[in-house]
């Protein structure tokens, strides 16, 4: 096969929270086949991004008194400790808030547009007339209109499980504010995938083969496109079952404008996947890549990983989009299912499920991780469970006790007796034996294809098996004491060595550092995939062996104790959304409870707050102390607030520290806050919260 050009993504993140479990799985899995093209001298090219908009984040940052610009900063500061902890290989990282998404995104609108299929219709829905704006369902409450139930959502009930339009509830009120909502008109942008153009395109696109004649999409996956498309009962008919797609949604909005339509913005899933096209444009500017050329050339493939939730989005609207746009539509939609942790499904509330960066911290392996969830994958949209015990049988069987165990035991003999010299592959194996490996190299590269990890592993195992059984067979600790087996000593250890250098190849897109750490014991360059030697004019690089060090320790009881284990209060990092890696550890020398008393802590309401002109970092605040008169603070908290968010909010100030001369004016006390400590985040910063009934000029202490 020649050399492939790969465009390849994960599902944007929403920008509300920080990495899961289940987003680490999905970045694990697409980074494996990723790093198994490059191995196979493949150009890819692997982008995320956060996906910023939409009213849950505008909601949240408003509920923070952030901009929303700063609360998805913050996220983002965020992600860099786990992409790199999990050695996940992302070419870019990007956002869906960004000015090459707008262009994108209002461009491929246009093309949709020019192609006769938007539609603009009024519709009736319901508006919160306090927070002045239109309520998506999830924030509208009310009795399920079909059995009563109180508190329901405004989509389905909780409690008889009905599904319903938010208008049908009883006695609506606002998830917001608790105001009874106002049905309202206002005029919606829609796309047309009720068009029969639509509909016949999407039935022959999620029929389709990739360029190498395998469906696009899995087998499990058709069957749901077909369900929504209709195509069972209605082939070649011309009224398809899809209903339009409301693109729109009114200011305020965190989100895209639409050209031409004031106060309109687009529906965050609209942008959202046009973001996976903008964080490979930004990708292109940085390396000189002509991004244009690169998508319109028909050799390009363009491959998708997301979860079995996301389904409808990536089968039926995103190619709709990018067809009628009049661009290139995906090779392949690989769907996987959802991770559980011990049989539960996973929540998003403390002390359950695990974190990854929890994970990380108590300082277990991340190649553990990778190993373990690879031998559950596979091809298929099945869920796949992380259990405790199951994780520590499994590492320690397979990565120590067959693949490590095979180094630790054969490169002593070789670099005490042989100076580290290995005996190339061609003197130690006999044709049957490799024949055998280029079987199973074969078997291995076609797995890793078609996202068989568990396969991989599998097959892999079953050869360090092999290896093992050898070493027992031949007994080299006996053969070490017999001068006249010699160089039967030599040739058993380093078919070991060899063996193993080619499963560490067959593995290392599953176990990248370690690949690494491998490659430098035998003094070889960076794997890559001929290194096995097995394809013809290829020879198995290991000529000799560095001094052995541990590759891999063995997972122990106590560290997934310690992985399930409620993290403690004092460990709780100041600001929840940024992570730990945000904190600076405590180690400032202690202070007397005298000296501590000499700062004058004070509660202050904020009542004015304005920015400075000519200063990117300060706000001017005026604050109540209960004195006769407010004070003046100069405060570096511009990058995390909005200043109208600021009024009326308490704070916790030092109040004699003593009055600061500034270019602006004179400081007349100091606003506390929490921050990362890090000029590459300046908005990673937190005022501190009071608790309602605190008056201003309390003492804190
Ligand atoms: N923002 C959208 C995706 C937009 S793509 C243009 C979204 N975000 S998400 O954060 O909720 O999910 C991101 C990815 O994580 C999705 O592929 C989703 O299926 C996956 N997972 C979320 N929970 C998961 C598990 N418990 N297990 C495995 N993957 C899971 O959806
Ligand atoms: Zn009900």
């Amino acid at each position: 096969m020649s050399a492939r050009t790969l465009f390849v993504t994960t599902a944007l993140p929403y920008a509300n929270g920080p990495f899961h479990i289940g987003h680490i799985m999905e970045y694990i899995q697409a980074d494996i086949w990723v790093r198994f093209q490059r191995m196979h001298g493949h150009t890819v090219h692997f982008v995320g991004a956060d996906d910023a908009h939409g009213a849950p984040i505008m909601i949240a940052a408003e509920k923070e008194g952030v901009t929303p610009q700063a609360f998805v900063e913050r996220i983002a500061a965020g992600r860099r400790q786990y992409l790199d902890g999990f050695h996940i290989g992302f070419d870019h990282w990007h956002s869906t808030d960004s000015p090459e998404n707008v262009e994108l995104s209002q461009s491929i609108y246009r093309g949709l547009r020019d192609a006769g299929l938007i539609d603009v219709r009024p519709i009736e829905q319901f508006f919160d007339p306090v927070k002045g704006m239109f309520l998506p369902d999830r924030y509208i409450k009310g009795e399920c209109p079909n059995c009563g139930a109180p508190d329901q959502y405004g989509d389905a009930c909780e409690n008889c499980g009905a599904v319903y339009a938010a208008t049908e509830l009883k006695n609506p009120f606002s998830a917001l504010t608790g105001a009874t909502p106002e049905l309202r008109v206002s005029e919606h942008y829609f796309f047309r995938l009720s068009d029969p153009r639509c509909v016949r395109f999407l039935r022959e696109w999620t029929r389709g083969d990739d360029r190498w004649g395998e469906p696009r999409l899995q087998p499990e996956v058709l069957a749901k496109a077909r369900e929504w498309l209709g195509a069972e009962t209605n082939e070649g008919g011309d009224g398809g079952s899809l209903a339009d797609w409301d693109i729109s949604r009114d200011a305020p909005y965190f989100g895209i404008e639409i050209p031409d339509a004031p106060g309109k913005y687009f529906y965050v899933w609209l942008d959202a996947p046009i973001g996976y096209l903008a964080s490979l444009k930004a990708l292109c500017r940085e390396r000189g890549i002509d991004f244009d050329a690169l998508l319109a050339d028909p050799a390009t493939e363009q491959v998708h990983f997301i979860g079995k939730d996301i389904i409808y989005f990536h089968v039926l609207f995103w190619p709709a989009m990018l067809h009628f746009a009049g661009r290139k539509t995906p090779d392949r939609v690989n769907v996987h299912g959802f991770i559980t942790v011990s049989g539960a499904k996973m929540s998003k509330s403390r002390g359950t499920g695990i974190s990854p960066l929890r994970y990380l911290e108590i300082g277990m392996d991340p190649e553990w991780l990778r190993y373990y969830l690879a031998a559950k994958l596979n091809s298929h949209v099945q869920d796949v469970d992380f259990d405790p015990d199951d994780f520590l049988a499994r590492v320690n069987a397979d990565l120590i006790g067959k693949y490590v165990n095979i180094a630790s035991r054969a490169s002593g003999f070789v670099a005490r007796q042989f100076d580290g010299r290995v005996l190339p592959a061609d003197e130690v194996e006999d044709d049957a034996q490799r024949e055998r490996v280029a079987r199973l190299a074969a078997q291995v590269s076609d797995a890793y294809e078609e996202r068989e990890f568990g396969a991989v592993a599998r097959l892999t195992m079953a050869y360090a098996d092999e290896i093992n059984q050898y070493f027992d067979a031949n007994r080299p600790w006996e053969m070490a004491k017999d001068p006249a087996q010699r160089d039967a000593l030599h040739r058993v250890c380093s078919r070991c060595l060899v063996a193993f250098h080619r499963l560490t190849v067959l593995l290392a897109p599953m176990l990248p550092a370690t690949a690494a750490r491998v490659a430098e014991l035998f003094g070889t360059p960076p794997l890559r995939w001929e290194d096995l030697g097995v394809a013809d004019g290829t020879v198995s690089p290991v000529r000799s062996i560095g001094r052995y060090s541990h590759l891999m320790t063995r997972v122990e009881a106590k560290q997934l104790d310690a992985l399930f284990e409620p993290p403690a209060e004092t460990a709780k990092p100041l600001a929840p959304h940024a992570g730990a890696g945000a904190t600076t550890k405590a180690t400032t020398p202690t202070v007397s409870i005298d000296e501590f008393a000499r700062i004058d802590l004070r509660i202050a309401r904020i009542v004015d707050a304005q920015p400075v002109e000519g200063s990117k970092k300060l706000l001017r605040l005026e604050i109540d102390l209960g004195e006769e008169r407010t004070r003046t603070v100069f405060s570096g908290i511009r990058a995390a607030y909005e200043p109208q968010a600021l009024v009326g909010r308490m704070a916790v100030v030092v109040a004699n520290l003593a009055p600061r001369k500034m270019k602006f004016g004179v400081s007349e006390a100091m606003v506390l806050s929490a921050s990362a400590d890090d000029p590459d985040r300046p908005a990673a910063l937190y005022l501190l919260d009071v608790h309602e009934g605190a008056q201003p000029g309390m003492k804190v202490s």
